[in-house]
């Protein structure tokens, strides 16, 4: 077979800086550590996120001119609401200025402190939200979902019988909704399969429990239905997503992921009353119902990015990329989780770094080291992310995995970005016994990652 391509080519570039391995040792220090407080200047290949950060297309351009900033009815609001509607078949749609304000608004109208979230995985801001409502987030993907060295074609799959049990336990009252995340990002990129979406909405309409998908990452998982799922190898990616999206009632979207934008999301739903507490929330925080938050402009290039990302030669581009980095990194022997997610690769930093105990925060100690030795920025999904201090002991409880995302920007790198980050991994391969451990020296209540504080052991 040739060689998958970028199926694009390039007519704006920016330029990266070099710098060296001694001042990047300095940066990092100056960082306490954490890749969050690095000047994205002094990144060479930015793997930290693959929100926010695609290229957009020559049409998406065009719409940003194209953009329609009236306060109400823009032009570009219609279009965005026509385009979420022909993909997601709902009945109502709020554009919101991130995936995470739509989740905010939602969970402020269903939530009520004590009641529960079932979820493959929530994201963290998924969780934090729910959390913040006083309520429970209760993740319950499939156990073959947890083993990072376990191969399976959906791990991402949500455990059906954890679900009854869980709604047996709690009581049908307590929740109000259940969520499937696709791609499972927390779990690995890992899609959800049909068969599974299908069983999860029986429970849910059995129970008359409302099913919502984070849908982040829904052109992905489609692509995956098409490529491991018996009886969807003839059908478009288009015409899977709307399978997927037909068996719930309604989504939280960041279109910083698969709307192939740098900014935007929205909140898309069935139900009547609840879109109506949910417009009366985003006009007090956000804005008017059409524009919640964004430029018109912003709304144009939504529209557009959700016309491109369904399009399979883009899709096979995009899967084939994640899939090179993970068969060579399976040939310098590092673990990660198998297979290779959608939008990015899990590196197993507990298994790689087993000379540090997972106090020691072996993803963080491994982020630090892809930063130092190649100027890769990464970011740790682990202990730092999803574990916590004891409030009694002071000590670390660590998260069930410590992973480190290298997570691939939509359309901004090539395949020699790519190849580079490999021999940077082979490097690290030679000395990884002496990669050194971190340890916390401040951090905040909530999401801790973003600005906590590390020393070297
Ligand atoms: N849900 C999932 C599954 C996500 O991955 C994200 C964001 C969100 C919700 C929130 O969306 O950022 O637009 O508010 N994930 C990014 C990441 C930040 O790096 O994985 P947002």
């Amino acid at each position: 077979m040739r060689t998958i391509i970028e199926p694009f080519r390039i007519k704006a570039v920016e330029p990266l800086r070099m710098i060296d391995e001694a001042e990047r040792k300095e940066l990092l220090k100056a960082a306490h550590y954490n890749l969050f407080n690095l000047r994205a200047e002094h990144v060479l290949i930015d793997l930290l996120t693959d929100s926010g950060t695609a290229a957009m297309s020559q049409e998406q351009w065009a719409q940003i001119m194209r953009g329609d900033e009236s306060y109400a009815g823009a032009k570009s609001y219609y279009e965005m609401e026509d385009q979420v509607r022909s993909i997601f078949g709902y009945k109502h749609m709020l554009p919101t200025h991130q995936g995470r304000a739509a989740e905010r608004i939602l969970f402020s109208v269903v939530l009520r402190p004590g009641m529960v979230v079932p979820n493959n995985n929530h994201f963290d801001t998924t969780r934090a939200n729910v959390e913040y409502q006083g309520a429970e987030a209760v993740d319950l993907v499939i156990d073959e979902g947890k083993v990072p060295s376990l191969d399976h074609p959906f791990k991402g799959n949500l455990d059906v019988g954890k679900l009854e049990a869980l709604i047996r336990d709690k009581g049908r009252e307590k929740i109000p909704l259940v969520m499937i995340t696709v791609t499972n990002n927390s779990g690995g990129g890992q899609p959800v399969s049909m068969e599974n979406i299908k069983a999860v909405s029986a429970v849910c309409r059995k129970h008359h429990i409302p099913l919502f998908f984070d849908a982040c990452r829904f052109a992905e998982n489609a692509y995956f239905i098409k490529l491991r799922e018996k009886g969807y190898q003839d059908k478009t990616p288009l015409e899977i997503a709307r399978e997927m999206f037909s068996h719930a009632d309604g989504a939280t979207m960041s279109a910083k992921k698969d709307a192939l934008v740098n900014i935007g999301g929205f909140l898309t739903m069935n139900h009547d009353g609840w879109f109506q507490q949910c417009a009366n929330l985003l006009i007090l925080t956000e804005g008017f119902p059409t524009y919640g938050g964004l430029a018109g402009r912003d709304l144009a290039a939504i529209a557009q990015g959700l016309r491109e990302v369904l399009d399979e030669d883009y899709l096979c581009y995009r899967i084939a990329s994640v899939a090179y980095l993970g068969k060579h990194l399976e040939e310098l022997g590092v673990p990660f989780v198998k297979p290779a997610g959608g939008h990015a690769i899990f590196v197993d930093a507990r298994a790689w770094l087993d000379h540090l105990p997972p106090e020691q925060l072996p993803g963080q100690a491994l982020s630090a080291a892809l930063y130092e030795k190649g100027g890769i920025r990464s970011v740790e999904i682990g202990t730092v992310m999803f574990g916590h201090q004891d409030p009694k002991t002071g000590k670390e409880v660590p998260a069930t995995m410590d992973l480190v995302r290298l997570a691939i920007p939509r359309r901004v790198y090539t395949q020699s970005h790519i190849d580079y980050v490999i021999e940077v991994f082979a490097e690290l391969a030679k000395g990884r016994k002496k990669i050194r451990g971190l340890a916390f020296t401040y951090q905040p209540p909530f999401l801790r990652h973003f600005t906590a504080r590390f020393k070297r052991l």
